[in-house]
């Protein structure tokens, strides 16, 4: 993979790298088509990364389809798809990692001890690998977006980081890889998440006057246990520091994460200020 980026760069021609864990659904591959318009030549990488999985979460279930996803990421138009195994990446003296310490405490942080810190480290090393000039990921991992462009800007990177909207099923549900674990009710009980967030929109766009995070905070609350899943955060942020904010603004974003089922761990988000309707 190094040697065919290395030889594209000599060439000249601009590298987008779109990192994914596979089993690619129609986010990814708005993703591919977002890349194929920035650059000349696609690089998918696709890598259940074990470092970025806890010790009693999906690592061994999560879904794995390789080769349809060759090809699907072939018919966006995509160069090469880089899928190394675990024991390439993380050789038996691995001991380095990546913590961008600050925005990887709270939200998926919290709930999930040294998840980013696999992430920002694999995805460093995905960086190296591929010498993109620009990188697409999905809006859907907020924080996960908002680590990525702070280690970039860090370590003097000089890449693109570009963000892409959250693609849904007609009936709302953010796609994700994990949606594949929902099944009969958990599909419907799955709704409870974008559902908040259209009510905490509609709150936000029919309220005449300045609205708490607090009001916004426990409808969502509500409506999540009325749907019989359990929350695991709900939190109003500051779209670029990731800090909790106390009332609306236009920067705010609503995010939240939820488990379906009593097993599956959804999460979702939103701006929340609308234009007044
Ligand atoms: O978003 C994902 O699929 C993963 O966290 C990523 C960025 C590919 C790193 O493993």
């Amino acid at each position: 993979m190094s040697q065919q980026a290395a030889e594209w760069q000599r060439q000249g021609l601009k590298i987008a790298l779109v990192p994914t864990m596979g089993c690619l659904h129609a986010g990814h591959l708005s993703l591919m088509h977002k890349a194929v318009a920035l650059a000349d030549r696609i690089i998918v990488s696709i890598f259940v990364n074990p470092m970025q999985f806890g010790p009693n979460e999906d690592f061994g279930s999560y879904p794995r389809q390789l080769e349809m996803d060759c090809r699907l990421a072939e018919k966006e138009g995509v160069h090469a798809v880089f899928c190394p195994d675990a024991q390439d990446m993380y050789g038996p003296s691995f001991q380095t990692k990546v913590s961008v310490a600050n925005l990887s405490q709270g939200m998926c942080g919290a709930d999930r001890p040294g998840h980013f810190d696999g992430v920002a480290t694999v995805v460093l090393k995905l960086f190296h690998l591929t010498r993109p000039d620009v990188a697409v990921f999905g809006q859907k991992d907020f924080q996960q977006l908002a680590i990525i462009r702070r280690m970039t800007a860090d370590l003097n990177l000089n890449i693109e980081i570009v963000g892409c909207p959250i693609v849904r099923d007609p009936d709302g549900l953010a796609m994700s890889s994990r949606n594949k674990y929902l099944q009969g009710e958990s599909r419907n009980q799955a709704l409870c998440l974008s559902k908040a967030i259209l009510a905490a929109r509609r709150l936000v766009a029919e309220s005449q006057t300045e609205i708490s995070a607090d009001t916004v905070i426990s409808q969502t609350r509500e409506l999540i246990a009325q749907a019989g899943a359990k929350l695991e955060y709900a939190v109003v942020i500051n779209k670029d520091s990731l800090q909790n904010e106390s009332v609306i603004t236009e920067k705010s974003v609503l995010a939240i994460a939820a488990k379906i089922g009593g097993k599956v761990r959804l999460i979702d988000n939103a701006r929340l200020f609308l234009e007044r309707v």
